[in-house]
C-alpha cells in the first residue's frame, strides 16, 4: 500500500466522496422525483448500509494512495444516524480535509456537534430564495427560511468559508439567479451555480433545460460586475468569479458545456459500499462482498488500486443525446 495510483489517463485519486444514506427528507425534482421515490419507495436495509467500521477501513486505504479530501454525501448525509461518529472516525486520518454537502435543514440542530467532531466545512444546497419557488423545487414543502437557518447554524459553529450550491434548471429556477446572487454578496458564503446534469435515469434531463454558465455569469455581471480569478488549486471542478466591488466571489460548476474529466480526481463510495469511478457510472465495484467475507488489507488494497488504474472515464466529454438517455446510477445513491 501507499503509492499514487495512476488511472488510464493519468489521473490520481485525491477526493473520495462517501454516500452514508439513501434517504433524504427532501424530493428535489431534479434528483428524487416523487413519480420515482413515492412514500412507498424501497429504500435500503440497514444491514445494506457499509458500517462506519468498514467506511473507515476503505477510506484509510485510499489515503494512503494520496486522497486529500473526504466529502460525506447522501442522499442528505445528516439523516444516518450518529454521522458525527463516523466524521470523527475519519477526522483523525492525517492530512485530510472532511467535508459534507447537506441541504442545510438539519443543521441547526447538529451544526455544533459535527464541528466538535472535527468536520472542516459544509456545502449546502440551495436552489431558490423565493419561497413558493423553492418548496416546488424541494417538493416536500420546506421553507427557504430553514436552510438559511441551517447555512447560519454552520458560520456560528465555525463550518466556513460555506459553499451554497444552486443547481440551475432553464426555465424553472433561472429567474431566481440574481435573487440568488443578491442575497449571499458580501455574506462570506460562496454561491455556485451548477449546470443541471443527466444524472441518474429519473430526472427527465433534456440539453433545452440546462442555462450554459457563460449566462448565468453574463445575467450577474449585468447588475454586479465580475472578474475572473485563478482556481483554488488544479482540478478545482468551480470556475471562480470576483465582484469588482470587493462582494466576494461565485463560482460556476459547468460540467455540461465546459466538462472538466481530464483533471478529474474524484472517486465514490455508495452507501452499500460500491466503488464508483465516475459520477455517471452504470455499474460499482462491489468492496462490501469483500469486506463481509473477511478479506484482510492487502486483499481489500489490491481491489481499491485495480479499480483505480483500470479507470477510464469521461463521461462528461462524451455527452450526446443518446448517452443522456442511458440508464444510470441515481445522483441521491452516489452522492453529487
Ligand atoms: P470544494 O471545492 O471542496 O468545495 O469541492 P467541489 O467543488 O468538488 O464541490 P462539491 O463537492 O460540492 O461539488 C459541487 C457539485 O459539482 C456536485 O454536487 C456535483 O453536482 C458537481 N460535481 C462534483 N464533482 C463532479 C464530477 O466529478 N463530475 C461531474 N460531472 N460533476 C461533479
Ligand atoms: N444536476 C446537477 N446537480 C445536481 N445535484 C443533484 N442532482 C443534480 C443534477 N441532476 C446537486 C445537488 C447538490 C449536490 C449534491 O448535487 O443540488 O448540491
Ligand atoms: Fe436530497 Fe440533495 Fe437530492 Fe435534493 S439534491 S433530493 S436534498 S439528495
Ligand atoms: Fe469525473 Fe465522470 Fe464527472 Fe468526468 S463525468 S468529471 S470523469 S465524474
Amino acid at each position: 500500500a501507499g503509492e499514487l495510483l495512476s488511472d488510464r489517463r493519468g489521473r490520481h485519486v485525491r477526493d473520495l466522496r462517501i454516500s452514508v444514506t439513501d434517504r433524504c427528507n427532501f424530493r428535489c425534482i431534479y434528483c428524487m422525483p416523487r413519480e420515482v421515490f413515492g412514500d412507498d419507495h424501497a429504500f435500503l436495509p440497514r444491514r445494506e448500509l457499509l458500517s462506519f467500521e468498514e467506511i473507515l477501513r476503505v477510506a484509510r486505504l485510499f489515503v494512503a494512495h494520496g486522497v486529500r479530501k473526504i466529502r460525506i454525501t447522501g442522499g442528505e448525509p445528516l439523516l444516518r444516524k450518529d454521522i458525527e461518529r463516523l466524521i470523527g472516525m475519519l477526522a483523525k486520518l492525517d492530512g485530510v480535509e472532511i467535508t459534507l454537502t447537506t441541504n442545510g435543514v438539519l443543521l441547526p440542530r447538529l451544526a455544533q456537534r459535527l464541528k466538535d467532531a472535527g468536520l472542516h466545512r459544509v456545502t449546502v444546497s440551495l436552489d431558490a430564495l423565493d419561497d413558493a419557488l423553492f418548496r416546488r423545487m424541494n417538493d416536500a414543502d420546506y421553507p427557504v427560511e430553514k436552510v438559511l437557518e441551517g447555512i447560519e447554524a454552520a458560520r456560528v459553529a465555525g463550518l466556513g468559508p460555506i459553499k451554497i450550491n444552486m443547481v440551475v434548471k432553464r426555465g424553472t429556477n433561472d429567474s431566481d439567479i440574481e435573487a440568488m446572487a443578491g442575497h449571499f454578496r458580501h455574506s462570506g458564503h460562496i454561491l455556485r451555480f451548477i449546470e443541471f446534469m443527466d444524472v441518474g435515469a429519473s430526472n427527465g434531463w433534456k440539453m433545452d433545460e440546462v442555462l450554459p454558465s457563460r449566462e448565468v455569469i453574463a445575467r450577474i455581471d449585468r447588475l454586479f460586475p465580475l472578474e475572473a480569478i485563478d482556481p483554488n488549486y488544479a482540478g478545482e471542478v468551480a470556475e471562480r468569479w470576483r465582484y469588482k466591488d470587493g462582494g466576494g466571489e461565485v463560482g460556476v460548476i459547468s460540467s455540461v458545456t465546459q466538462a472538466f474529466c481530464s483533471s478529474c480526481t474524484r472517486i465514490r463510495l455508495s452507501t452499500e459500499g460500491k466503488l464508483y469511478t465516475c459520477l455517471f457510472a452504470h455499474a460499482g465495484h462491489d468492496l462490501r462482498a469483500l469486506l463481509r467475507q473477511g478479506a484482510d488489507d492487502a486483499t481489500l488494497d489490491a481491489a481499491i488500486a485495480g479499480v483505480w488504474q483500470r479507470r477510464e472515464d469521461r463521461y462528461s466529454e462524451l455527452r450526446t443525446a443518446e448517452t443522456a438517455a442511458l440508464r444510470k446510477i441515481e445522483m441521491s445513491y452516489i452522492g453529487g
